[in-house]
């Protein structure tokens, strides 16, 4: 039985549909005057970031909150990890602490993987963002926005999602959140276009389910969803392309662009956002810029992901399948 969730490609379409059915029953919860519920009363989740996080730091400890854990908050900057301490030892530390849930980013692709198969620790492991290989939390929430905003709150199962176009648009090589929206889109039934200049986009990308262009403006009239990436410049050891201006005349949204959309289309940001390279401030403050609604949207889904992992809901993530004759 799968007890931690490292990727969205782990994720079946029953596993992410239930995840934002709870997360809008969660959602609710949040518009009562009292926004906490008693369901990990008792239970310990630790939140271990390696890499620097603003949003999912503070939105996995609210969701933590909510649903009464204590939450015990742990930054790399200041810890014994900066005296040369390794992964082990500060996961064995956290054992002895009795966690109950590990939710750990790293600037180390694998380490939540490592960390959920060492046995070092008993409890769940969720991914709040390895190197640039996933983050699973931020395309359940980016879903859960898209679901909200295209399809409406009462989607049956079976209908999320489906035939519906998204765009991803930048920095997808150094993007773990472009890796986990193809994955957890594709299984929702979207069809994902990914736009990027050559230099962007990741090898191997042709075994991706999503499709590739290079051309923004051809893209725009034909999505339900554009999700603007963030130039990842502190994981870039090259020149990836030719002057920051020439980056957004090509792959930038500015208010033009925005208009050749559909007028129901959104746009999407996961945050940090660089206001003047790939958004301008005329989108990014806009009514179709969802940027703030997905943090606020953040919250639901990992409460949802906190509930199905801790609270005793074994249909929440997929049992490994059985290793049979033919699969193996
Ligand atoms: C993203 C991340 O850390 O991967 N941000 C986030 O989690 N909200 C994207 C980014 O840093 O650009």
């Amino acid at each position: 039985m799968k007890r931690h969730l490292i990727s969205a490609a782990d994720l079946t379409r029953d596993d992410a549909v239930l995840i934002l059915d709870t997360a809008e029953e969660m959602a609710r919860v949040a518009d009562r005057p009292i926004k906490k519920l008693p369901t990990l009363r008792g239970r310990t989740v630790v939140n271990l970031f390696f890499e620097d996080s603003t949003r999912t730091r503070i939105s996995f400890e609210a969701a933590a909150k909510r649903l009464s854990a204590d939450v015990i908050n742990f930054s790399a900057k200041g810890s014994s990890v900066s005296k040369g301490e390794s992964l082990k030892d500060t996961a064995l530390t956290l054992e002895a602490m009795g966690a109950d849930a590990v939710v750990i980013r790293h600037h180390a692709s694998g380490a939540p993987y490592r960390l959920a198969t060492s046995g070092w620790i008993d409890g769940a492991v969720v991914n709040a963002g390895d190197g640039t290989h996933e983050h699973p939390t931020q395309a359940l929430l980016d879903a859960f926005t898209m679901r909200r905003r295209l399809v409406g709150p009462d989607a049956g199962i079976g209908r999320d999602l489906d035939g519906r176009r998204i765009t991803i648009v930048g920095d997808v090589l150094h993007s773990r959140v472009a890796r986990s929206n193809v994955h957890l889109l594709h299984t929702l039934g979207a069809e994902v276009t990914l736009v990027a200049p050559p230099t962007l986009v990741p090898i191997g990308v042709e075994h991706w389910p999503c499709q590739v262009s290079y051309h923004l403006d051809e893209v725009l009239p034909k999505s339900d969803a554009v999700m603007m990436l963030r130039v990842q410049r502190e994981r870039m050891n090259a020149a990836f392309f030719p002057t920051e201006r020439e980056y957004s005349r090509r792959y930038g949204l500015d208010g033009d662009r925005m208009a050749r959309m559909p007028e129901h289309a959104i746009v999407m940001h996961p945050g940090p956002m660089n206001r003047g390279m790939e958004i301008t401030a005329q989108v990014a403050d806009s009514d179709r810029c969802t940027a703030v609604e997905q943090v606020a949207n953040g919250v639901s889904t990992r409460m949802a992901v906190l509930y199905l992992l801790l609270g005793g809901n074994e249909s929440a993530i997929s049992p490994a399948p059985a290793r049979t004759e033919e699969n193996k």
